[in-house]
């Protein structure tokens, strides 16, 4: 087991974080789809990705797209580098940044698709700006993602899915489709079986996963 200054460590100049001190950290925006390890069609950010399950799982799914995992915590983004690297995944990168400054890296457009899965849910009134589908985050969103990108998101805070729907709806956000419980859902289709390390948490006190994607304003 590694300790978490030593998964900093093994990072410092791995080729799949991008974080400020890599070659191309000051260049990436608008190169996202000529810096994975293959020809990609599309871009796909998996946001406060943690350990990238999403990521790990749809690379092998879909290797015609490139998948970003994005995350301030380079410790947690540790497990799904080791996971690229030991099944050879060439359209896997990770950037280290906080998600408020995606505009710094990522082009208008530039963006085919968002997932945000189990985000900490930042209950307090005072805290509404830090939540991923807040007024300060769509708009963000909707400049990076293409015409017709979409969000998804995944939660077990069933108030935080309520806000979101309601937060997506006063933006204008369209069309998609939501359920509050995913497992009695045709929904669970879009998921692979993939459950990530805080919706087993979630999954062993018995909370039911909602879900739900959205397409931008047109
Ligand atoms: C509750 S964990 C979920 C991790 C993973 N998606 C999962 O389901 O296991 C939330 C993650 O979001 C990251 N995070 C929270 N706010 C962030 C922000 N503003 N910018 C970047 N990362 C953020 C945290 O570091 C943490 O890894």
């Amino acid at each position: 087991m590694r300790t978490k200054a030593r998964k900093y460590a093994d990072l410092i100049d791995h080729p799949r974080l991008i974080q400020p001190w890599h070659p191309r950290f000051a260049s990436i925006a608008g190169q996202w789809r000529s810096s994975f390890f293959c020809p990609v069609e599309r871009v796909v950010l998996e946001l406060a990705c943690g350990r990238g399950e999403y990521s790990q799982t749809l690379s092998g799914v879909d290797q015609r797209t490139g998948w970003v995992g994005v995350d301030i915590r380079a410790d947690r983004m540790w497990h799904g580098i080791r996971f690229a690297d030991e099944h050879d995944r060439p359209n896997m990168l990770f950037l280290r940044t906080i998600i408020h400054h995606l505009d710094r890296y990522f082009l208008p457009w530039e963006v085919d698709e968002i997932r945000i899965i189990h985000p900490d849910p930042r209950p307090r009134g005072a805290d509404e700006r830090r939540r991923l589908t807040s007024f300060r985050f769509l708009p963000l969103y909707e400049r990076l993602l293409k015409p017709w990108g979409i969000v998804r998101i995944k939660t077990d805070h069933i108030w935080l899915y309520t806000y979101s729907m309601e937060s997506f709806a006063s933006h204008g956000w369209v069309c998609g489709a939501h359920t509050d419980d995913v497992d009695s859902s045709p929904l669970l289709a879009d998921h692979h079986g993939i459950q990530t390390h805080y919706e087993k948490k979630a999954r062993a006190s018995w909370l039911s996963i909602c879900y739900a994607w959205r397409t931008k304003p047109l």
